[in-house]
């Protein structure tokens, strides 16, 4: 089985979803047109078509008219959807959704029929951030986009100014991080005149980084399904003689005939005792995701429908409160105090609306706070109570266990997508991975005040960070390397940061000094070069009583990472 999914894998080839977000006029559609001129990705004559038009008409030529030809092939039922347009570099394919409506869009996303993986989000450089330039970010928060460049855009109207794109950089940068947006790329573009599409531009020589086309091919794709961990919602439970079959369908990861299981809620352990299977040449002792399957399992409790399994060392979350962001489409509004019933997975539960935090009108996409309901077509921030516990992951770890549908009486009225575990207002950022939870303090930032001639600390992107999440690596007063090591003593965790991200947590004892570079859990960095300063710096650092002071003396340094800049926070 394994070896037939390889051979499919090589033969299709990599297929990303991004969308294009923006300001009205911002150039969305021409940046679009372009990339399909630019990649030969046009069907035939439609330059010559809107060329033709364009002189026909007196209006100047539009990159974004292109788009239209694509509508007209599919009129003649030749091709793809308007908002879909596809193209394909080197590396892979990829499909591009120039965002239309805010309804349609959203309601697709959130409920799976439009998986973007990644986004663009343009600015034009003359107009500078507006309005739906925010909003549109905060829609990609909501919909749990991390992976976004911002792409400014019209640089040609601003003489292709460095300090006009460091200025609407540092401005996006301030509005994104706060949605816990850490946009990877700011590229600046001529969209109109291909400055920084296809190939780099000789207008901005102080742009030191990838044009478009390359830069969407680092875009990392979300991890196989079969690469994360497991996840095994219980379908049904059968019995077949004396034995009980758990019957289901593998959202993601790979099960293993001897595997140890927790399944929750309920937290029973137990391992796997065998796959079932029809015929004899269906025998096999691991299954992964996307398969439908039945187990026997050694210790039978009565497991029943609803039920998720997992690794102990990889689990859900289990609760009866979370945050999530909904789509509405109930005729009568969501009301706060209102009941529905929850699907997530297989599990069935009712649930209350305990709080609605924040509505976005789809039309306008303005927001309202202090609301009591959400109207039909309504994107509203709810923290939802549910009777009983439910196993749930967040949406951005994993789709299938953080998606779900309201039902109001017999209709789906609404479905959403989980955005974190209700737990107050966070005080630090937190780490966490393997079940484990580490607070850090690494992205705090610092700043001489002169008026007070004082030094203050900013507290800034607080939130919590999973494995496989981008990390705020550079802040206003701080750099670290994409790839360290990060430890903390006191609490007995380490964390490796890789390519910018957060790959794992882990217990001090599992970790060995790597070579790269090791911070404390506040950013300092350890002056440690060897396995062997790593032991001697572990034993000092453990040491009961030790002396704080004279341990950072001796073993750190703030300097290496960190500056601290003039400003008054
Ligand atoms: P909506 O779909 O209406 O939201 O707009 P959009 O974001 O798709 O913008 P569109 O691509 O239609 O571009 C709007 C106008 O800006 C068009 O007249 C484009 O020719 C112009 N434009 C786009 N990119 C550039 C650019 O790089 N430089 C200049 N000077 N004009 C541009
Ligand atoms: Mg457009």
């Amino acid at each position: 089985m394994s070896e037939t999914i390889t051979k499919q894998e090589t033969a299709t080839r990599e297929v990303l979803k991004i969308v294009v977000v923006g300001h009205v006029d911002h150039g969305k559609s021409t940046l679009i047109g372009r990339l399909l001129y630019d990649t030969e990705s046009l069907p035939e004559g439609a330059i010559d078509k809107v060329k033709r038009i364009s002189k026909e008409t007196g209006k100047p030529f539009e990159y974004a008219y292109l788009l239209d030809a694509f509508e007209e092939e599919q009129k003649q039922g030749i091709t793809i959807d308007t908002t879909s347009l596809q193209f394909h570099t080197k590396k892979r394919d990829y499909v591009i959704i120039d965002a239309p409506g805010h309804v349609e869009f959203l309601k697709n996303m959130i409920s799976g029929a439009a998986n973007a993986e990644a986004a663009l989000l343009m600015v034009d450089a003359k107009e500078g951030i507006q309005e739906q330039s925010k909003r549109h970010g905060y829609i990609l928060s909501l919909l749990g986009i991390r992976k976004v460049y911002v792409v400014i855009n019209k640089m040609d109207l601003v003489d292709y100014s460095q300090e006009r794109y460091e200025e609407i950089k540092s401005g996006m940068q301030d509005f994104l991080n706060k949605l816990h947006i850490f946009p990877l790329k700011f590229i600046p573009v001529s969209a109109v005149n291909g400055e920084n599409i296809a190939s780099k531009s000789d207008k901005m020589p102080w742009y030191n980084d990838q044009p478009i086309l390359e830069a969407i091919d680092e875009f990392e794709k979300d991890k196989e399904l079969v690469n994360k961990p497991l996840r095994f919602p219980i379908q049904d439970v059968y019995k077949f003689d004396d034995r009980r079959i758990i019957a289901g369908r593998i959202e993601t990861g790979v099960l293993h005939v001897g595997d140890e299981i927790v399944i929750q809620p309920g937290n029973k352990s137990t391992h796997v005792k065998s796959v079932a299977y029809w015929a004899p040449r269906d025998q096999t002792d691991n299954v992964s995701a996307g398969m439908s399957v039945g187990i026997t399992v050694e210790d039978e409790f009565f497991n029943c429908r609803g039920e998720v399994i997992s690794h102990r060392s990889s689990q859900p979350l289990v609760g009866d409160a979370f945050d999530v962001n909904l789509f509405w489409m109930g005729k009568k509004p969501l009301t706060v105090g209102a009941t529905y019933k929850l699907k997530l997975a297989t599990q069935e539960t009712m649930c209350e609306i305990a709080e609605i935090k924040h509505v976005v009108d789809t039309n306008t996409l303005g927001t309202a706070e202090d609301v009591q309901s959400v109207g039909t077509n309504g994107v509203a921030e709810v923290t939802l109570k549910t009777k009983t516990p439910v196993v749930f992951d967040l949406f951005k770890n994993n789709h299938a266990m953080g998606r779900f549908v309201l039902v109001d009486g017999y209709d789906v009225s609404g479905g959403g997508i989980v955005s974190g575990e209700a737990e107050g207002a966070l005080v630090h950022s937190v780490f966490s991975g393997g079940g484990r939870r580490l607070e850090v303090t690494l992205f705090d930032e610092f700043f001489y005040a002169p008026e007070d001639r004082q030094v203050f600390k900013n507290v800034t992107h607080v939130s919590v960070f999973s494995e496989e999440d981008i990390l705020p690596v550079k802040g206003k007063t701080y750099a670290y390397p994409r790839d360290f090591d990060l430890t903390d003593v006191p609490s007995g965790l380490a964390a490796r940061v890789r390519g910018g991200k957060l790959e794992s947590l882990l217990p001090l004892d599992e970790y060995a000094y790597a070579g790269l570079p090791v911070l404390t859990a506040s950013g300092l960095a350890v002056r440690i070069s060897s396995a062997e300063d790593w032991e001697n710096y572990r034993k000092t650092a453990q040491t009961t009583g030790v002396d704080i002071v004279a341990l950072c003396t001796k073993w750190m340094d703030f300097g290496t990472y960190h500056t601290i800049c003039f400003g008054r926070v």
